[in-house]
C-alpha cells in the first residue's frame, strides 16, 4: 500500500470534544468478556473477504511507520499478534524474516493463507486472551497491528508478548534462553504496536465495515482504552518504552484515502516501540 502523506502529531489536548459524527457508532455494551470475543471474532470472519478492499486508511497511515520502527528484520524470528490477513507478517517474510503469525479470526486466516508468499509464514490461531502457544525467550521481535482496541486484558498481553521475546543483546548461555543461544547473537528484544488512537473514540469512530452482501454495519466491537491503560500495562509487564508518536491525517494524505478527510488534524493512530531489556 503506497503512503504519501500523514503528518506526526507533536502535541495534543482536546479541548473541545465535538458533537457526534453521522457515523456514529455505539460504544460496546457492557458485555459479558464471552460475549465480547464472540462479537469480534464473528465480526473479523465476515469483514475478512472484504477486509483488503476498502482503502482503509488507517492502515496507509500506520503501515510505513511500523516498518520503519522495525527496521532491519532480516534472519529476525518475528511473531506477528493478531495478523489479519497478513498485511506486516507476510511483508515481514519478504524480508528476510521468520514469521510466525496468529489471530483467532479463522476468515481473517484463511484469507492469509491464500495470498502469495504465505507458505513462508507459520499461521496459528490462537485468542490473546490466553498465555501464548510459545516457550519463553523465542522470538526476536513481536509486532501487533490495529489490535489493542480488542484486547480486554492487556497487562496479559503485554506481559506475554514480553515473556516470548528475547532480551536485546542477549547473548547466548547468559540467562539459558534456547532460541539465543542457537542463535548465538543477540536478541532484539523489540515489541512494536500500533493501536487506533483513543482519540476516534470521542469521534464515535470504531473498527467497523459495511457488509457488502447485506448492507449491514458490522461492528466487531472496540473497547475505549486509553494511551495510559496501554502505557502502564506495558510498564506493569517491564517493558521499556523507546518510542511513542501520534499520527493525523493532512490533506495530501486525505487525497488518496477520502475516508480520511473528516479526521485532518485529529489523532487516528498511535504508535508504540518497548524492549525488553536483559537485566
Ligand atoms: C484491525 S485487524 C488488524 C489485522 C492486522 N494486524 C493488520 O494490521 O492488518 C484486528 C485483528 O485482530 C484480531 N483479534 C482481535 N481480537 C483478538 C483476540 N482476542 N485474539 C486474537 N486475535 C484477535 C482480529 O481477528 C483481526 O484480525
Amino acid at each position: 500500500m503506497p503512503f504519501n502523506g500523514g503528518s506526526q502529531i507533536r502535541v495534543w489536548i482536546p479541548l473541545v470534544i465535538p458533537s457526534r459524527s453521522s457515523d456514529h457508532v455505539p460504544p460496546v455494551p457492557d458485555k459479558t468478556h464471552h460475549d465480547q470475543l464472540a462479537q469480534t471474532r464473528t465480526g473479523y470472519d465476515q469483514w475478512a473477504p472484504v477486509y483488503d478492499c476498502d482503502a482503509n486508511p488507517l492502515q496507509a497511515l500506520e503501515q510505513p511507520r511500523v516498518r520503519a520502527l522495525l527496521g532491519d528484520v532480516r534472519n529476525q524470528r518475528i511473531l506477528d499478534m493478531g495478523c489479519g490477513t497478513g498485511r506486516h507478517a507476510l511483508w515481514l517474510a519478504t524480508q528476510g524474516a521468520q514469521v510466525t503469525a496468529i489471530d483467532f479470526s479463522q476468515g481473517m486466516l484463511d484469507q492469509a493463507r491464500n495470498k502469495q508468499g504465505a507458505d513462508a509464514v507459520t499461521w496459528q490461531v490462537h485468542d490473546l486472551h490466553e498465555p501464548l502457544p510459545f516457550d519463553d525467550n523465542t522470538f526476536d521481535t513481536v509486532v501487533s497491528g490495529l489490535v489493542l482496541e480488542h484486547i480486554r486484558n492487556l497487562d496479559l498481553f503485554f506481559s506475554e508478548a514480553k515473556r516470548v521475546l528475547i532480551p536485546k543483546n542477549k547473548s547466548g548461555g547468559e540467562s539459558g534462553g534456547e532460541s539465543a543461544d542457537e542463535s548465538g547473537g543477540g536478541g532484539d528484544g523489540q515489541l512494536v504496536v500500533s493501536a487506533m488512537h483513543p482519540a476516534l473514540f470521542l469521534r464515535g469512530t470504531q473498527a467497523r465495515f459495511t457488509d457488502p452482501t447485506t448492507g449491514q454495519l458490522i461492528t466487531p466491537g472496540s473497547l475505549p482504552h486509553s494511551i495510559s491503560d496501554f502505557l502502564n500495562a506495558a510498564l506493569k509487564a517491564n517493558l521499556h518504552l523507546t518510542h511513542i508518536s501520534e499520527h493525523q491525517p493532512d490533506q495530501f494524505f486525505a487525497n488518496q484515502f477520502p475516508r480520511a478527510e473528516k479526521y485532518i488534524g485529529w489523532p487516528m493512530l498511535v504508535v508504540m516501540g518497548f524492549e525488553k531489556q536483559n537485566r
